[in-house]
């Protein structure tokens, strides 16, 4: 058994092959038939003639619907008429199941197509969604592997917040309320005292109520963590990280971006270096970019998706003012109302991906940013403790996998970029 893209070639041509996989299109005449097969790797024209069939096999093949499952045999010829380049003529086929109306086409709405997505995920276009994103989770960890990190596991079942309680689930745990981790960084943040270098890839929760084109309430979240590592580091590890994933991406998703007819100049463009600017650079040009802004507005999707549609590559935005970002993060020793950290924004308005930077490590600094923020600092002994035995300058950061994935295929809808997403009110398929 050959797969089809592996029949595609020259090397195969006048060759007996033999395939397996779901009816993508059918035509049929009188005395032939068109099938479109499909399987995980590509499409190919098969031709079935009632002449080489027979009237009782001809008429089965010509009576097969849209995605029955069926396995042939046949000879594979170069054809530039046909939609891949080559025809097969097939010998004998065998059908696994033969379908009544599959009830997804391209013409559904998109409610839908949201509620059919376990049978939309086989369409070419998902197919190719699927392949993309399988590179870019497997680029992040080859990426962090190849550079002596550790892949570790934390735990998603949680008793606190660390990106702020309004974006909490609260699930009941044997009598007591845990939550649905919003973020690893604090178990990460544990395990650089044992390995310095850490990643993890996993779900994160946030009950965001709102409905935004970029708000999961379950999204795939890669997050790492270094020990020693400063902000600026902390950036060129992830424009590294960054391009070697859209590398990657362009390197074998070539045919899957241009069936999403992606425009791959802006991913080219993505390989070079990627400005830095302060939070209060970008106040002071915000009217230049078509978004007048004060000091000390936060920025939403509003916002970035208008500023960051004067950009053709992503630009790391720094320095924030202390009260726009959760507690954790380290303030500037310069200038303390700002702290060290960044956000990394996608071009063509996407907006932030990435969010970043130095933790505070020392213990008596953290316990006054908990105080100030009315949270209780019991909650947090164990985070307090790494700062109570062999505390060390650290940064991290996380990214939003389908956010970067929405990116580099440039969807209009962060739904589109995951094969179920969970959005309030969605939770099915
Ligand atoms: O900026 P956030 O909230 O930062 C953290 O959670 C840090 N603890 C991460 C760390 O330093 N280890 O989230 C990080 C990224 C965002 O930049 C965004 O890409 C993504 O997670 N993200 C979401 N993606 C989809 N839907 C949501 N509701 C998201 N919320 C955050």
């Amino acid at each position: 058994m050959q797969n089809i893209n592996s029949v595609l070639s020259a090397d195969e041509s006048g060759k007996q092959v033999e395939i397996r996989g779901w009816v993508y299109r059918i035509r049929t005449g009188s005395k032939i038939c068109f099938i479109i097969l499909r399987d995980s790797s590509n499409i190919i024209q098969c031709v079935g003639k009632l002449e080489d069939l027979g009237r009782e096999k001809f008429d089965q093949l010509a009576s097969l619907t849209i995605e029955s499952s069926m396995e042939i045999k046949g000879s594979v010829y170069e054809d530039s008429r046909a939609i891949t380049g080559y025809e097969l003529k097939i010998s004998s086929f065998a059908i696994f199941q033969r379908n009544d109306n599959f009830p997804v086409s391209k013409d559904i709405s998109e409610e839908f197509e949201l509620d059919n997505r376990h049978l939309w995920i086989r369409s070419r276009e998902f197919n190719a969604k699927l392949k993309i994103r399988s590179t870019i989770f497997q680029a992040f960890r080859d990426f962090f592997i190849d550079n002596g990190y550790f892949e570790v596991q934390a735990p998603l079942m949680v008793s606190t917040a660390t990106e702020g309680g309004s974006t909490l689930f609260k699930v009941p745990f044997f009598g007591e309320d845990a939550f649905l981790s919003q973020s690893t960084q604090f178990y990460l943040e544990t395990f650089i005292f044992s390995l310095e270098k850490v990643f993890t890839v996993s779900p994160s929760f946030r009950a965001e109520k709102s409905r935004t084109w970029r708000h999961l309430t379950e999204y795939w979240h890669a997050e790492v963590e270094v020990a020693w590592a400063d902000n600026n580091q902390m950036m060129e590890i992830e424009e590294k990280m960054i391009q070697h994933i859209v590398r990657m991406v362009l390197e074998k998703n070539n045919e899957e971006l241009h069936i999403l007819g992606r425009d791959i100049k802006v991913l080219e463009d993505s390989l070079h270096p990627f400005q830095r600017m302060k939070y209060s650079q970008l106040i002071e040009k915000s009217s230049s970019y078509g978004m007048p802004l004060k000091y000390g507005d936060d920025l939403g999707a509003d916002e970035e998706k208008q500023i960051m549609s004067n950009f053709t590559r992503p630009i790391f935005l720094t320095h924030f003012p202390e009260e726009l970002k959760t507690f954790y993060h380290r303030p500037d020793p310069q200038n303390p109302s700002q702290i060290l950290c960044h956000d990394l924004l996608a071009p063509e308005g996407y907006g932030e991906i990435i969010g970043g930077g130095e933790r505070i490590w020392n213990y008596n600094e953290l316990v006054e940013r908990i105080e100030k923020n009315n949270l209780k600092k019991d909650d947090y002994y164990w985070y307090l403790d790494l700062r109570k035995y062999g505390s060390i300058p650290h940064s991290g950061f996380g990214l939003g996998l389908d956010r970067l994935a929405m990116w580099i295929m440039h969807l209009g809808n962060i739904k589109d970029a995951i094969p179920y997403p969970r959005t309030v009110r969605r939770l099915k398929p």
